[in-house]
C-alpha cells in the first residue's frame, strides 16, 4: 500500500455537450478524425457531468481504472490511446526542460475513477464527458500544458467538444495526422444567457447500436452522408456560428432542428438501417413544430441524437409554457412530484387555445422525466481533497460521491 506521501492525486469534473451540428463519420477509425466539422452546446455541470480522480504513485504495479465504482479493463484501445498520448504530451514538455517543478515520472502507473451523476449510455453523451474528463484530470496529474483535443479526441470523437464552455466548434481539420482536427470556443457560456436546455428522458436504456459502430456503417453505405458532409456542413457550421454571435433564436432553431432531422435522415439512408428515434421522440417533434405554430415564430427546438430522449432549446421565458405542454401531452405516471429535475420552473395552465393547436391525446409517462439546464462551463479542477474519489491507497473510496 503506497504512503501519502508518494501518492499524487487530482480530481477534476467536465460537462455533457449536445451537438446542433452533428458530427456522424470518420474519415480516420484510429486516430478519430471526423468527415465534416461538428459545433456543440455545453451543458451547465450543476445537472450533468462526470468527475474523474487520477492519482499516480511509483508503488502502483499497473494502470487501474473503475467506472461508476466498477473496475474496467484499462486494456480498451481507446483508453489506452488516451493513456499513451497523455505520457507522449509529458515526455516532450520534460525534453524541452519546461515544467517545474519536474514533472512526475513517467514510469509511474495511474489509478483512475471515474462517476457521472447520470445514466451512462442514455444517449446523454456520457462517453463526451467522460473522455473529456480524462483527459483533463491526466493533463493535471502529468503537468500537461495546452490544447488537450488529441487526447480526449481519441477517446471519444465528440469529447473534444467537452474541454469548453459555452459555444464550441470541433474543426475538422484537413492533415492526415489530426493535429489540425481541433475543438475551440466559438462563444463562452455567458455569451446567451437566456438559453435554457431540457433534456426530455424518453428511456433510459442502454442504445442498441452504439455511435461507433452506427457511424461505420454510415461511411460504407450512406451517399447522403457523404453529400452531407462535402457539401452542406461547411456552410451550416458559419451560419450556425452567425446565429450564436447574433443571439438570432428563430435560426438557431430552425437549424438545429434541420440538422438532427438530416442526421437521422442519413441514419434510415444507412443499410441495413439505423433508427434512434422512437414513437415518442416523433410525438414531441410534432408538439414542438404545433408549439411553434401556435406562436407564430421558433419558440422551441428539438434535437436528438443517437437515442430516442429529446434535448430542447428554448429562451426563459418560454420554458414554463414549454414544460407545461410537456406534461399535458405526456402526462407523468407515478413519480409526479420528481418528473422535473434541475433548475426550477414555475407550473403555468396550459391555454385552451394551444390545447387545440396541439390536438395531440395525452399518452401517459410516455416522458419519464426532464432535466432543465443551461449552457455552461468546461472542465474544473476540484481543490477540496474530500472531494477525491480514490482513498490514500489509491483504492476508490467506499461511498462514491457524484
Ligand atoms: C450523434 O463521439 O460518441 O452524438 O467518436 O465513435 O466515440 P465516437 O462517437 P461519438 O459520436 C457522437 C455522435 C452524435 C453527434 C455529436 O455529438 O456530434
Amino acid at each position: 500500500m503506497p504512503s501519502d506521501k508518494s501518492l499524487v492525486a487530482v480530481t477534476c469534473t467536465a460537462p455533457v455537450n449536445i451537438a446542433v451540428v452533428k458530427y456522424w463519420g470518420k474519415r480516420d477509425e484510429e486516430l478519430i478524425l471526423p468527415l465534416n466539422s461538428s459545433l456543440s452546446v455545453t451543458l451547465h455541470q450543476d445537472q450533468l457531468r462526470t468527475t474523474t480522480t487520477a492519482a499516480i504513485s511509483k508503488d502502483f504495479s499497473e494502470d487501474r481504472i473503475w467506472l461508476n465504482g466498477r473496475e474496467e479493463d484499462v486494456e480498451q484501445p481507446r483508453l489506452q490511446a488516451c493513456l499513451r498520448e497523455i505520457r507522449r504530451l509529458a515526455r516532450k514538455r520534460r525534453n524541452t526542460g519546461e515544467g517545474d517543478p519536474p514533472t512526475p515520472s513517467l514510469s509511474d502507473r495511474v489509478h483512475v475513477a471515474s462517476v457521472n451523476n447520470f445514466p451512462t449510455a442514455a444517449g446523454l453523451a456520457s462517453s463526451a464527458a467522460g473522455f473529456a474528463c480524462l483527459a483533463y484530470t491526466l493533463a493535471r496529474v502529468y503537468q500537461v500544458e495546452g490544447d488537450l483535443s488529441e487526447v480526449a479526441r481519441r477517446g471519444s470523437g465528440s469529447a473534444c467538444r467537452s474541454l469548453y464552455g459555452g459555444f464550441v466548434e470541433w474543426q475538422m481539420g484537413q492533415r492526415a495526422d489530426g493535429k489540425d482536427s481541433v475543438a475551440r470556443q466559438v462563444a463562452p457560456e455567458s455569451h446567451w444567457p437566456q438559453l435554457r436546455v431540457l433534456i426530455l428522458v424518453v428511456s433510459a436504456e442502454r442504445k442498441p447500436t452504439g455511435s461507433t459502430v452506427g457511424m461505420q456503417t454510415s461511411v460504407q453505405t450512406s451517399a447522403l452522408l457523404k453529400f452531407r458532409a462535402e457539401a452542406l456542413v461547411p456552410a451550416r457550421m458559419a451560419e450556425m456560428a452567425r446565429c450564436i454571435q447574433e443571439r438570432d433564436f428563430p435560426r438557431f432553431a430552425e437549424l438545429t432542428m434541420k440538422d438532427s432531422n438530416q442526421f437521422h435522415a442519413t441514419c434510415l439512408d444507412t443499410f441495413p438501417p439505423i433508427s434512434y428515434l422512437n414513437d415518442t421522440s416523433r410525438r414531441i417533434m410534432q408538439l414542438v413544430h404545433r408549439f411553434n405554430a401556435h406562436h407564430g415564430h421558433m419558440k422551441v427546438a428539438y434535437t436528438f441524437d443517437a437515442g430516442p430522449n429529446a434535448v430542447i432549446f428554448t429562451l426563459d421565458d418560454t420554458v414554463a409554457e414549454f414544460v407545461a405542454t410537456v406534461r399535458h401531452v405526456f402526462p407523468p405516471e407515478a413519480n409526479g412530484d420528481k418528473f422535473l429535475k434541475g433548475l426550477p420552473v414555475t407550473p403555468v395552465p396550459v391555454s385552451d387555445e394551444l390545447k387545440a393547436t396541439l390536438a395531440m391525446e395525452p399518452v401517459p409517462g410516455g416522458v419519464q422525466y426532464i432535466i432543465a439546464t443551461q449552457v455552461g462551463a468546461g472542465p474544473q479542477v476540484l481543490d477540496d481533497p474530500d472531494a477525491h474519489l480514490l482513498g490514500p491507497d489509491g483504492l476508490p473510496k467506499p461511498r462514491l460521491a457524484a
